[in-house]
């Protein structure tokens, strides 16, 4: 995957360059702004007092999470689960991971139940009203994943097709906001597994993760076009008046970005097979 993996080095390069937002043809929320709309809730912020920031992740996104018999944290491995250990180590803490569904992720935070999101998640506009979001640390966009013979080369080629999504992610967001119909599954995997038997014609999934889908799927490729989808930013959310955490998870992402660690990761866990 040594295409994928220069792609991928440009990409980094521009997150680190430039601030650009997400979704599909829509500007999203700025992560600067949205951290000065911060209420007193800070309700979770006294469990990062003893040492410990507990993180909440959603292990069915690779490369950035999945479960594996060995992890970087516990059984969760990843970018994701590297960058939330480093996140804790740089900060003198400890990382803790706990998984749900992606739909309860933001839920669980206001909640006070973890202390952030670490879920290959997408800054956007609507979920900046309830969270604040890290300094972004990757630049993803959404692709289409069909079978190699299909016919579907833009996202206008969707039109009358079965598409499938997974629920609450980004990629439900833009078929929706095109006009589609869908359906949603709850995993990615599902999705996949709809479209390598027949049952639906496209999914629409983040791009890296559809890298991995397809590395991992006989028959199966990737559709792009940039002018319907455009870039996406994934950040770490923490609860609004969380500041302390916030500035701690941004000291150590920056870090990371400037030094290549990040990079470095992402290689590593796309190349990985
Ligand atoms: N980037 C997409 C979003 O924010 C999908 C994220 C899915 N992440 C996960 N860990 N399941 O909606």
């Amino acid at each position: 995957m040594k295409k994928g993996t220069k792609k991928l080095a440009l990409v980094l390069a521009a997150v680190m360059l430039t601030g650009i937002l997400a979704g599909c043809g829509q500007s999203g929320a700025d992560s600067q702004s949205s951290q000065a709309v911060s209420a007193e809730n800070a309700s979770s912020a006294e469990s990062t007092q003893g040492g410990t920031i507990k993180f909440g992740t959603n292990p069915e996104f690779p490369p950035f999470e999945f479960v594996a018999a060995e992890g970087v944290i516990g059984t969760f491995d990843g970018i994701d689960m590297a960058i939330a250990k480093k996140i804790a180590e740089e900060n003198g803490m400890e990382a803790e991971m706990e998984s749900m569904e992606f739909d309860s992720l933001l839920v669980a935070l206001q909640n006070g139940q973890i202390d952030a999101v670490i879920a290959g998640m997408t800054i956007t506009e609507d979920r900046a009203k309830s969270v604040n979001f890290s300094t972004p640390y990757y630049t993803a966009t959404q692709v289409m994943i069909v079978k190699e013979d299909s016919d579907i080369a833009s996202a206008a080629d969707m039109a009358g097709k079965k598409i499938c999504v997974v629920q609450g992610y980004t990629g439900e967001t833009c078929v929706n906001k095109m006009g589609y119909s869908y359906e949603a599954f709850k995993k990615g995997t599902e999705a996949v597994m709809e479209l390598t038997n027949g049952k639906c014609d496209v999914v629409v999934i983040d791009s890296a993760t559809a890298a991995k889908y397809v590395a991992d799927n006989e028959g199966l490729k990737i559709v792009e076009d940039p002018d319907a989808f455009e870039n996406e930013e994934y950040a770490i959310a923490v609860a609004k008046g969380n500041d302390e955490l916030l500035e701690k998870i941004n000291s150590a992402i920056e870090k990371m970005l400037e030094d290549g660690t990040i990079s470095e990761l992402a290689v590593q866990y796309l190349d990985a097979e």
